[in-house]
């Protein structure tokens, strides 16, 4: 199942906004995606309360007696919302489960400084070091006016990081969010310059998201098929409340 997670250590660099439009896209496409917010501010969790029922559905994360975060069954795909400051342990513990990772960076220098020091550790992750799960960056509140664009491609350059693409800052999206929306859920037409930005990012989460199904094994006359069970991320208890992943 693919897992998408959201990860940076600055707050308020545009994680749960990203993460959100993700989980939109993939509900667009039909696909059954989880929204799984392990922020203890639950912002992605208070998004979908105020997303209209009409619009493509996007499931809660679930989180069992035992506090377990579980994917519920018929769920296919999971766009993880993580806080600020996530590091160590808890970041590893994300790692593990995810198939790639994006950082939404802004341009100002203490996001780079603190976006170059996340990175740093990810790195250091067996998983990502051994490319089982990806890693890119996506600029976040870009002016054009500025040379926002151009000091984030530098920083990625530098830092041997993709860079897939580039939101601009515009109030589009702080008021899609509020209305539990993004703007996958607008018409296209309103939003033409801001669906061409995400454009490269989709192509880039495409793979991730869509891959090709797998080669079916030969069938062997009398064996039955093993019995799929519904996913769990993480054995140990969630803390309740925290929004921590064991
Ligand atoms: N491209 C953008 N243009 C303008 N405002 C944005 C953009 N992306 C995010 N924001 C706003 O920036 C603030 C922080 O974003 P948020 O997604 O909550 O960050 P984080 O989850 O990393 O703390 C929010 O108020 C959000 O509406
Ligand atoms: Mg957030």
């Amino acid at each position: 199942m693919p897992v998408v997670a959201v990860v940076n250590r600055k707050g308020g660099s545009g994680k749960s906004t990203f993460a959100a439009h993700v989980a939109a896209w993939c509900a667009r496409q039909r696909l059954a995606v989880m929204l799984g917010d392990v922020d203890r501010q639950q912002s992605s969790r208070g998004w979908l309360r105020r997303r209209d029922p009409a619009l493509p559905g996007i499931a809660p994360w679930v989180v069992d007696q035992r506090n377990v975060l579980r994917v519920p069954t018929g769920i296919t795909h999971v766009v993880l919302d993580t806080p600020g400051g996530l590091h160590g342990f808890e970041l590893a513990r994300i790692v593990m489960f995810a198939d790639a990772i994006v950082l939404p960076v802004c341009p100002s220098m203490f996001d780079r400084e603190s976006a170059a020091a996340c990175l740093g550790e990810l790195k250091t992750l067996p998983r990502v070091a051994k490319g089982q799960c990806r890693i890119a960056t996506v600029g976040m509140r870009v002016d054009g006016r500025t040379h926002g664009a151009e000091v984030l491609r530098a920083w990625a350059r530098e830092h041997e990081v993709e860079m897939v693409g580039m939101l601009r800052e515009t109030q589009l999206y702080v008021r899609a969010l509020e209305r539990g929306s993004t703007l996958f859920d607008v018409a296209p037409s309103q939003v033409a310059v801001d669906l061409a930005q995400w454009e490269p990012i989709l192509q880039w989460l495409k793979p991730v998201l869509l891959p090709p199904p797998p080669a079916e094994p030969p069938r062997r006359e009398g064996i039955l098929p093993p019995v799929r069970r519904a996913p769990v991320l993480g054995g140990r208890p969630l803390h309740p409340g925290q929004g921590v992943l064991a």
